[in-house]
């Protein structure tokens, strides 16, 4: 079953100029989606449209069959979709403690359970939770943000570039985390620049360039494919 749909979506950043053009893209119930394309090419562009950051100038999104394209980032975190930004994606002044409960704003009902489960999947936050965010490596301030966008219950996680700055084994740590978060029914849309791990993962994938669908197909497939590898992953 598609759970989260955007079809055709044409947005910009300003009114004269569009950054994508009738771009679609879905992910279905418990699965795992990655982005790929070159910089530039609209990934996070196409994250913050899904999240109501931008309005898209025409083409619509839509959540189990509801059509959310106008509703603002608050409505639509309510509706169960998380987002963690490629930057600026921790409060640096909060405590880890402080930042997951950030990620609880729009909960009325008592969270402490979630925070302890958040701090079972990572524990070094568990040891850590008075300690500032922005103190933090850069795989441990990843995890904050991950675990605040979990605060919410998600039914859907959108994550851009959830692997950028880390070193190799802090990589395949955050991806391993993917997996776990993955494995408890939350789909995700991952775009990443490390394509070919995050290809390896993923149920389907998704090319986009100049801000455009290039191609979409299982992860396995764009792997095994020749022109994928050459101009996407490196040769
Ligand atoms: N806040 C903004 N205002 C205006 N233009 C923007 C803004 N953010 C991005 N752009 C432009 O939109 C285009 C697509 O950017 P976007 O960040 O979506 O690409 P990306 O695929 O995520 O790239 P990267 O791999 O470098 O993260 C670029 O030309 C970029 O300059
Ligand atoms: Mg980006």
């Amino acid at each position: 079953m598609i759970i989260l749909e955007a079809k055709d979506i044409t947005a910009g950043y300003t009114t004269e100029v569009n950054i994508l053009y009738n771009v679609s893209i879905h992910v279905k119930s418990g699965k795992i989606v990655s982005v790929i394309g070159p910089n530039g090419a609209g990934k996070s562009t196409l994250l913050k449209t899904i999240f109501g950051i931008l309005k898209p100038t025409s083409g619509s999104v839509t959540l189990k069959d509801e059509d959310i394209t106008a509703l603002k980032p608050d409505k639509v975190a309510k509706k169960g979709i998380s987002y963690v930004p490629q930057v600026d994606n921790v409060f640096p002044s909060l405590t880890i403690q402080e930042n997951l409960e950030m990620g609880a704003f729009i909960r009325s009902d008592d969270f402490s359970q979630r925070i302890d489960e958040i701090f079972e999947l990572f524990p070094v936050l568990g040891e850590r939770r008075k300690q500032k965010a922005g103190q933090l490596s850069g795989g441990q301030r990843q995890m904050v943000a991950m675990g605040r966008a979990l605060m919410l219950d998600p039914q859907v996680l959108l994550l851009d570039e959830p692997s950028a700055g880390l070193s190799p084994i802090l990589v395949a740590s955050i991806f391993e985390k993917i997996i776990e978060i993955n494995k408890t029914g939350v789909a995700m849309i991952i775009v990443e620049q490390n394509a070919r791990e995050a290809l390896k993962m993923a149920d389907h994938g998704y090319v986009l360039a100049m801000g455009k669908n290039v191609l979409d197909d299982t992860g396995e497939s764009l792997l095994a494919n020749e022109e994928v590898g050459r101009l996407y992953l490196g040769g």
